[in-house]
């Protein structure tokens, strides 16, 4: 499949390319006039994320509104444990909220998983055929998963939480139970992506936004064995992982088949090199908390990151944006990029 802005894929390709691409993790969201308009013509989130229509609605907005060299399909990482058997609802000014957790070891084992989660996740496979025709060949798509500590986290706390200390208890408390939830989540993310992958989507981030939580020895046990699953076994398109915070296990990502690897703010480019080589893409990293300094403050902090980034480099955030930020100030630093060349 070729399209008429594929920067986003050429990156990958190794090709020469003049400038970074760009595109912004939660692009699709509160920032924008659309995604308000649609969001606020429905009773709550769940509403929107499963309404095929809308989700290509508004996973197209930020193309024609930020300009961004790529589409992120509309969705969220929850997905996953609600096909498995756990609902969950998004609370205003509170996050997600599960009605029913992962208590016990005896509640792994009633959870829908592997296979046959696809059934339930049918709305997302639909709304990737609306949003291809939407997109109308000018863009490349891309498709993500929760990454399994990042998820068991959320199934087991049922909530956000600022320690994790319930699904962290849970892995000292019952090491073998763990060992069998990453497994079914695990199963059940891979059929996922292969799915997406089959029905269109041309690269996959995975995002472990709890990385940073685990220890170094625990996150070699309970995370990383399945991380290496997931980039082994789903095809193969361009791959992305995004161990938020997790800057102690860089080095022991080495024979993950990804192709790039998303950094926060915190992280420097060097480090990553030094670690895995000048080849990896890097993805970032500018503070999300830049786009609220001023446009010119923005344009400078953007230049000087991509100075230091170098080649082999797609300009991203250090993480997803805040839904106050401002749209113009998202798009002075999308110009900036799209208006830089490297020497
Ligand atoms: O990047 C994009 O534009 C695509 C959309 C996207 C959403 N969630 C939409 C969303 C993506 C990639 C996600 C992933 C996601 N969801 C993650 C991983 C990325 C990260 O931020 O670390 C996580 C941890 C979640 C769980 C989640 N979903 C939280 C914590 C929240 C509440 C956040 C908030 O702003 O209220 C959600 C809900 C959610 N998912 C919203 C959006 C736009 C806001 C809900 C709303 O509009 O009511």
């Amino acid at each position: 499949m070729s399209y008429k802005n594929e920067i986003l894929l050429d990156v990958f390709k190794s090709k020469s390319i003049e400038r970074p691409p760009i595109w912004v993790m939660r692009q699709a969201g509160r920032i924008l006039p659309g995604y308000r308009s649609v969001r606020s013509s429905v009773s709550g989130f769940k509403e929107l994320v499963q309404n095929p229509d809308l989700i290509a609605e508004v996973t197209v907005e930020p193309l024609h509104v930020l300009g961004v060299d790529a589409a992120i399909l509309f969705s969220d990482i929850l997905v996953i444990p609600e096909s498995m058997g756990l609902d969950y609802e998004i609370v205003e000014k509170k996050g997600p909220v599960f009605d029913k957790v992962i208590s016990s070891p005896s509640d792994i084992e009633n959870l829908n998983y592997g296979e046959s989660v696809l059934d339930k996740l049918q709305y997302v496979f639909e709304s990737i055929h609306k949003t291809k025709k939407r997109i109308n060949g000018s863009n490349p798509l891309i498709g993500f998963s929760g990454a399994p500590w990042t998820l068991f986290a959320y199934m087991i706390e049922g909530t956000g939480s600022k320690t994790f200390s319930k699904a962290r208890r849970f892995l000292y408390e019952h090491p073998k139970s763990s060992h069998l939830l990453m497994e079914k989540i695990t199963d059940s993310i891979i059929y996922y992506l292969n799915e997406k992958i089959k029905c269109g989507v041309d690269l996959i981030q995975l995002f472990d936004s709890w990385a940073e939580m685990l220890p170094v020895n625990q996150y070699l046990e309970f995370s990383l064995p399945y991380i290496k699953r997931i980039f082994q076994e789903t095809n193969d398109v361009p791959k992305i992982f995004f161990p938020k915070g997790a800057w102690s296990v860089i080095p022991h990502l080495k024979d993950v088949k990804m192709d790039a690897i998303s950094i926060d703010w915190k992280t420097s480019p060097e480090y990553i090199r030094h670690h895995l080589g000048e080849s990896i893409i890097i993805q970032g990293n500018l503070d999300p908390c830049q786009l609220y300094g001023t446009p010119e403050e923005i344009g400078l902090a953007a230049e000087e990151m991509m100075k230091v980034m170098g080649r082999n480099h797609i300009a991203n955030l250090g993480h997803g944006v805040y839904p106050d930020t401002s749209s113009d100030h998202v798009k002075v630093y999308i110009d900036t990029v799209k208006g830089y060349r490297y020497s």
